[in-house]
């Protein structure tokens, strides 16, 4: 077992329990081949396009195209570990993900994803049919109250098993910077070795992701022994932690929003600070997140004058877990900066 060199230093602490989350998220497979399009998009055009987003005027507003690959197993613990990673040792020196893999023009996403969805490299059992990479175009704007993210994408194909009850889930992962690793890594800062359905996943016990200050020591397979709960208290109580809001999107029927934050493990509730609508058209489903810009602790603040590191993760066609497709790590300023999004 090689250990890993520390990137940002963990401190030692004794341990406490994980908690599972989830854990029948893969249960029940079952063969899905139908299509259901034809039936969304009829139910999608009765719809109306509710409030409070559609007070945006979103046709005023820029969008950017994000390509979200497909990862197969690359945990955190692979990209930092330069026998399997040719980039890890420029990323400890402080290269950003992004820097190699996503400049604007020229992303690597559609080429990576390719080559992982097929099994070429890291993706043991590939699902023929799926997409390597999926495009989506997105906005973000604010009012005086409230902050929104708009994605507009093609309804990715289901092909495989069905692995969750959900359809489509859109997340975006949110951090004020506090988390370091996430601002260089976007949702790699989440994504371990030992997490259910990884290389090194436990028998019997589905963790679900976590950020490494939560761990006691890190190593290639992950960090198995998880701090006291009164320190994570206190990092939660000081921000730093990953917030995330999410769209579950079924047939086209109306989104159901939910909102967590991955510090331990990955907390996860209905919502009831985030918002999230959804239209179904042709095809194509367009979604929108919000919520207050200042929504009180633990929420992050959204202010002006600072940077957000915002990644995106989208599952489709049934799927859980790591058959997802993501982004690199993208910044989000409000009003005006120098960012990949600037929220006005
Ligand atoms: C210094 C440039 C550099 C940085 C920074 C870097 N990479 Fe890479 N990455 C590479 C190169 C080169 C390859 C292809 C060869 C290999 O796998 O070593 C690669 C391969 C990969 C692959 C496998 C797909 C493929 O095309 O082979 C993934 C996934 C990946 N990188 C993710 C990341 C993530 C996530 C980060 C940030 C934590 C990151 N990389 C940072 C250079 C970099």
């Amino acid at each position: 077992m090689r250990a890993l060199q520390p990137v940002y230093g963990t401190t030692i602490d004794t341990g406490s329990e994980l908690r599972a989350e989830e854990a029948n998220d893969l249960g029940g497979t079952k063969m899905r081949v139908t299509k259901r399009f034809a039936v969304a998009a009829c139910v999608a055009a009765t719809f109306l396009w509710a409030l409070p987003a559609g007070a945006v005027d979103w046709n005023a507003v820029q969008g950017r195209d994000i390509t979200l690959f497909y990862p197969g197993q690359a945990s955190w613990e692979w990209v930092l570990t330069p026998t399997d990673h040719s980039g890890a040792a420029l990323f400890k020196e402080g290269k950003n993900c992004n820097e190699c893999h996503d400049v604007d023009g020229k992303s690597e996403a559609p080429m990576m994803g390719d080559k992982i969805v097929t099994g070429k490299k890291l993706e043991p059992s590939p699902i023929a049919g799926k997409p390597g990479s999926i495009v989506a175009n997105v906005k973000m704007t604010h009012d005086a109250d409230s902050f929104y993210a708009r994605f507009e994408f093609q309804n990715p194909p289901t092909v495989g098993e069905q692995m969750a009850p959900d359809e489509v889930k859109v997340t975006m992962m949110l951090s004020d910077g506090k988390v370091e690793e996430a601002k260089r890594a976007g949702c790699w800062a989440a994504c371990h070795d030992d997490l259910a359905t990884m290389p090194s996943a436990p028998e019997g016990r589905a963790i679900t992701k976590y950020l490494m200050r939560s761990r006691v020591k890190m190593t290639r397979q992950g960090g198995p022994d998880v701090k006291p709960a009164d320190d994570l208290k206190a990092m939660r109580g000081d921000g730093q932690v990953l917030e995330y809001w999410q769209a579950a999107l079924n047939d086209g029927k109306p989104a159901k929003a939910s909102e967590g934050y991955v510090l331990g493990s990955r907390e996860f509730k209905r919502s009831k600070v985030v918002t999230a609508e959804s239209q179904f058209e042709n095809g194509k489903w367009v979604v929108v997140l919000s919520r207050k810009l200042v929504a009180g602790a633990p929420y992050t603040d959204l202010v002006a004058g600072h940077s957000y590191m915002v990644g995106f993760a989208i599952h489709g066609g049934y799927a859980a877990r790591r058959y997802h497709w993501v982004s690199f790590e993208k910044t989000m300023m409000l009003d005006n900066g120098e960012s990949n999004f600037v929220a006005k």
